[in-house]
């Protein structure tokens, strides 16, 4: 077995491996970006250096990625107004066919000799507890790092990384909310490879807590969390990594429980029977409309769906307002009796659905409503007289209480979803403001055609695996 786990590893160990050419390639892009920048800030009225971080800096980019980061340190008092300006007149400048994107503050993204560059602009302060924005922190990851992986570990680490992306849980985007590079790098760091890694978070216990550097423990409400957005629920985390170079800053601060989950499930496959597909990214063939049809017939359920355009929102924006969408959609079926078994969200960059599949679709035209005990007299006086005459049944007895039983308001899913109730329920902001604008509801049968535009993620949806 041993034999085996070494061997797919070294399959992947190969095709991970960036070769001579590539590191050449990269290289000289960063050389040739680094003299473009330093013309542009030569510029500027502000003393400013330029740093390689992230991956490539750190030799644990995956071959073939084309990810390049590049830091712009401006002085810690340069206000910040001023950064931006900076960094985008620099960015612009390097990357002239670039577009802005927006962390915590905007920054140029572009193209460079086939190599996706991010320019960021931050401040040079003295330490990562220092910072001012969430980005400062960056360079002292990769001096941290730099210091502590030698070549071995830097390849252990790009098994990693292709290891927690074939399993579906490599980025701390919103949307994955898994392992960031940083905290894939950290972990294998503290278990001293990829095997070891596996074999130790088969076994986790969550909560799992890593204080590389003995930072011990901290307040938790500090300015820098608050920052972060990640302040919320410290405790919460299914994996606390301190940052070494933050004593405040959980590195795993947006891994999910259920990333972690997913992590355990298939370090546990991969150990008992290891292979090299579960390094790789997979998709189910696309299903068509008759076959889900078909499929939720089989399950004797009803599929009902809220479908809208697809605002203009980054994808850590719009999964979380989807994820919110959701909970708030399926609460508002529950609350009227109608059972969701399984729910989910689906989008492209056009459309976007929820699909709560239902156990109860339809429910009678009356619903039981009970009253106080007849002895709590003024209560059970003012039940009675209030629905006398007015229920559709009753007020009548059981036991010791008045029951009515009264006209329900929504005798089907399709009918609820239609209404203005779905307004009441918590939706993400800007879907929210979509939805007013208008949706479709679709209900049963109705739902196969979203096969055509949503195949594959329907055939994912009918045939679930960790
Ligand atoms: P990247 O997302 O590019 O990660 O962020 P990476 O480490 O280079 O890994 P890959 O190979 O591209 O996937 C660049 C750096 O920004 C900081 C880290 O220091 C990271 O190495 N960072 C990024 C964070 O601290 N937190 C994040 O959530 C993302
Ligand atoms: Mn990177």
């Amino acid at each position: 077995m041993s034999d085996e786990f070494d061997a797919v590893v070294s399959t992947v160990r190969e095709r991970v491996e960036p070769d001579r050419e590539e590191r050449r390639r990269l290289r000289d892009a960063v050389a040739e970006l680094t003299d473009r920048i330093e013309a542009a800030l030569e510029e500027l009225p502000v003393e400013a250096d330029v740093i390689q971080v992230g991956s490539t800096a750190r030799e644990t980019w995956i071959a073939g990625d084309r990810d390049v980061d590049l830091f712009v340190r401006f002085p810690p008092d340069l206000p910040r107004e001023q950064l931006e300006a900076y960094g985008l007149q620099v960015g612009h400048e390097v990357l002239p066919d670039g577009r802005e994107e927006y962390a915590e503050h905007p920054y140029v993204v572009g193209e460079f000799a086939g190599f996706d560059v991010d320019l960021v602009p931050c401040y040079d302060v003295s330490g990562a507890t220092a910072i001012q924005s969430a980005v400062d922190r960056t360079p002292f990851h990769t001096e941290y790092l730099t210091e502590r992986l030698d070549a071995d570990l830097a390849s252990e680490v790009r098994v990693c990384k292709q290891f927690l992306t074939g399993i579906g849980v490599y980025g701390s985007d919103l949307r994955t909310r898994g392992f960031s590079g940083y905290l894939t790098e950290l972990l294998v760091l503290e278990y001293g490879g990829f095997r070891s890694f596996v074999e130790a978070a088969a076994d986790w216990h969550p909560p799992v807590e890593f204080d590389p550097e003995g930072h011990g423990e901290r307040e938790t409400a500090s300015p820098s969390r608050e920052r972060d957005g990640t302040s919320d629920r410290p405790f919460d985390d299914p994996l606390m990594v301190i940052d070494p170079t933050d004593p405040e800053r959980n590195v795993a601060a947006v891994c999910s429980e259920e990333s972690v989950a997913r992590l355990q499930h298939y370090a546990r496959e991969l150990v008992a029977d290891p292979r090299v597909e579960l390094f790789e990214q997979s998709e189910p063939e696309p299903v068509d409309p008759d076959t889900v049809l078909d499929a939720f017939e089989r399950r004797g359920t009803t599929p009902a769906t809220v479908g809208f355009e697809t605002p203009d929102l980054v994808e850590d924006d719009l999964y979380p307002q989807l994820e919110k969408t959701r909970g708030g959609i399926v609460g508002l079926l529950e609350r009227h009796g109608f059972d969701v078994l399984r729910s989910t969200t689906i989008a492209d960059e056009d459309r976007a659905v929820v699909l709560a599949e239902l156990a109860v679709a339809e429910r009678p035209a009356i619903q039981r409503h009970e009253g106080p005990p007849v002895h709590v007299r003024e209560h059970a006086e003012r039940f009675f007289e209030r629905y006398d005459g007015t229920a559709a049944a009753g007020p009548f007895l059981d036991g010791d209480r008045y029951v009515v039983e009264r006209e329900r308001q929504f005798r089907t899913a399709a009918a609820l979803l239609e209404s203005d109730e779905l307004f009441d329920v918590g939706l993400g902001t800007t879907i929210e403001r979509q939805l007013r604008e208008s949706y479709t509801v679709r209900v049963g049968s109705d739902v196969a055609v979203l096969a055509e535009r949503f195949g594959t993620e329907l055939a994912q949806y009918l045939d679930p695996a960790p």
